[in-house]
This record gives C-alpha cells, structure tokens and sequence, in this order.
C-alpha cells in the first residue's frame, strides 16, 4: 500500500466506455500532492466507495447528474484523514466523509465534508451502511415501498450494500422477506447470516418458478435494484396495491441498445394499471436530502444492536479500483465495494 507524501495518484477517465468498462477506459496518473489554499484542507484518501452509478458517470448519456469529464479523476464519495489544514472547522488527523474521488489526496473547502464520530469502530462504514446505501435502502423502502408486517417483501442485488439493508429493515418490520441474489454463496449468506425467509439465485435455470414458490403470497413491496430478467420474472407476482421502490437497473447499465425480443412495455403498464401497483423512481440525496439525520440516527443504532449487518468487500490499493469496478457490475464484489488507499 502507496504512503508516498509527496506524489498524488488519480485514476482518471481515459475514454468513454461502449458496453462494458475496460481497463483502457481508466488511466493512472502522478503528480505533486497539492497544497492546501486559506480556507482549503488537503485530504488523505483512506477508503474509497465504488458504487454503480459511476457508470452512469463515465458515459455522457442523458442523466440526472453531469458526466466525468475526459481526463478528470473519476468521482466517489471517501473517508479520508485531514493532513493539512488552514480551515478553522477542521483540525489534522480528524477523520471525514466526503466527495474526493479516486485519488490518494485531494483538496477541499469543506463544504459537505462531514466528520466521524472519532470513536467509530468502522469508519468506513460511512461509506456503505451508515453512508449513502444504507440512506438509499431506507428511504426508498420505508417511504416509497411502505411495508406492513406479514406482507412480502422482495429485493434483488440481496448480498450487496443496497439490498443487504433492504431486506433486514423489512425483517425488522415483520415482513416476509425474499432477496434475489448471484450464486450459493451470496444466498446463503442472505438467508443465513442476514436473516432473509429465503434466497433466489438468479443464475440457476428457471427464476420465474423458483420466485412464485418462494413468494406462495405474492409480492406486495419489490424493491427494484436490478431489471432486466429479474424484473421480468417478479412482475407477474405482484399483487394488486404493490409498491415498486424503482432504485437501480443495475443489469442494463453496460446495454448500448435495447434488448431484443417483443415490446414488453404494454405488459408493463397493463399490469400497473391493473393492479393499481405505485412505481416511483428516486435519488435519494435529491429526494430525501433532508430527511439525513433521521436515517443516520435510526440506523447507527441498528447497527451498534447487530439488528442490521453489514458485510464489506475490502479490495487494497487505489491501483486495483478499475478492476473492481468492472466486476461490480458484473456481481463480483460480495458485500459493500470499498477499496482501501491507506492504514487509519
Ligand atoms: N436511486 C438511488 O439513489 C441509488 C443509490 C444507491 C444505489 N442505487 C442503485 O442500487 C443498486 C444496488 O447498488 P449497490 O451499491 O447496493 O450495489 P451492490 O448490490 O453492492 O453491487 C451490485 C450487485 O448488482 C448485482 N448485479 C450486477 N449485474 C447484474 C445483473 N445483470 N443482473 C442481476 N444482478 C446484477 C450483483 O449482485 P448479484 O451477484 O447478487 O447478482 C452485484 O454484486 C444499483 O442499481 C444502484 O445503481 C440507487
């Protein structure tokens, strides 16, 4: 692991991707660590989040927030050590959230930087349960999907930072809950380390049966943060007044076209309108900004009672995060992705 002071790392975008990322899309540069003006900290990059909407940054496509530029660093929320300091709120060896990026130091003014509590165990869970996937899972399942104990309750991406939280709030509502997640492994661990009723690997051969037997009631929340098959096969189980948190589409953010076969969107809204199903897309810092605190306090208790838990897919060094992040969006992390750039 790098602890050179004086070189700054940044991995910055090489090209835009067509289809799926490739290590050519990611180029590695050096140069000076900068210096921090009046006002400005200079931060040393502890963790870095990957997250899939970076995908969505690399691309220039119609999008809720603007692309990477080409030869800019690639953006990611960090947790990082302030090592210089000429801003009055922050002081050296004080540990912050913020936006750094794919870096080993950045500067910052200190705006939306926010500190950690300074006895956190798992500073970098502020990346994953305590960060913005733990925000994403609780806004958009108890404010858009809305569960009442006894319902069922299905999530996808079920082992990862998102749906990992999904599913144990839902159980701690007294939901049913099924979680749709890639290989043995990961269901295993859904069902018995997380707590899920029951586990769907969506790589064995017929989900759409495999879903309807797990679900015998039907599915009244679908928390979406997939698509594609996987959505395919839980539309039919939706019951009259389900509620469809529509969170990511994960399996379609490498498509360059659509997929093949016949027009499915008459199926899609038949069955919405049928059934009565609320479908609502959201960002959740856009759309539930304010509501900040009130998640962070719930579920930093839920953490520190082991109701909710969280699994952490840790990969070292700065020089490895292009390569997980192609294989995150191919469902090879297990647990939240975070690379780690430096010892606390
Ligand atoms: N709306 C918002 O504000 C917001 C905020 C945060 C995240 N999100 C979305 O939430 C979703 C989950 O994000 P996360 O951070 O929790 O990621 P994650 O679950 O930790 O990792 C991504 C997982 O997606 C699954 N996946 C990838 N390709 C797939 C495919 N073709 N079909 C089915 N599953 C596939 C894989 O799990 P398996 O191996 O289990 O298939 C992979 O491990 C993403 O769609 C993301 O964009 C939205």
């Amino acid at each position: 692991m790098p602890q050179n002071t004086t070189i700054n790392r940044r991995i910055v975008l090489n090209s835009r991707p067509h289809g799926a990322p490739t290590a050519k899309d990611f180029r590695l540069d050096r140069g000076p660590v900068p210096k921090p003006a009046a006002g400005q900290v200079l931060l040393r990059t502890l963790y870095l989040s990957l997250d899939p909407y970076m995908r969505g940054r690399m691309s220039d496509g119609p999008s809720y927030a603007a692309p990477v530029a080409i030869g800019d660093v690639m953006v990611g929320g960090t947790v990082s050590r302030v090592e210089d300091s000429r801003h009055g709120d922050f002081k050296v060896g004080t540990l912050v959230l913020g936006y750094g990026g794919w870096q080993d130091y950045a500067l910052s003014d200190g705006k939306g930087l926010t500190p950690l509590y300074p006895d956190d165990p798992h500073p970098s869970h502020a990346l994953g349960v305590l960060g913005m996937p733990g925000f994403t899972a609780y806004m958009g399942l108890l404010d858009i999907g809305r569960p009442v104990a006894g319902e069922t309750v299905v999530v996808a991406a079920a082992s990862g930072a998102v749906g990992s939280v999904v599913g144990q709030i839902a159980k701690l509502t007294g939901c049913y809950v099924v979680g749709i997640a890639g290989g043995a492994d990961k269901c295993q661990y859904v069902s018995a380390e997380l707590g899920f009723d029951f586990c769907v690997d969506h790589h064995a051969d017929d989900l759409p049966g495999r879903l309807a037997a797990a679900c015998p009631k039907g599915i009244d929340v679908y928390f979406e943060n997939v698509g594609g098959a996987v959505f395919d096969a839980v539309l039919p189980l939706l019951n009259a007044k389900a509620r469809v948190p529509l969170c990511g589409l994960i399996a379609t953010y490498n498509a360059t076209e659509l997929p093949p076969g016949p027009d499915r969107l008459g199926l899609l809204v038949g069955t919405l309108l049928r059934k009565r199903i609320k479908m609502q897309g959201f960002i959740v810092f856009d759309d539930y900004g304010p509501r900040w605190s009130e998640f962070a306090g719930a579920m930093r208790e839920w953490v520190r009672q082991d109701k909710v838990k969280v699994r952490e897919d840790v990969v070292f060094g700065l020089e490895s995060a292009p390569e997980a992040f192609i294989g995150l969006l191919q469902g090879q992390n297990f647990g939240k992705l975070v690379i780690q750039l430096a010892h606390e």
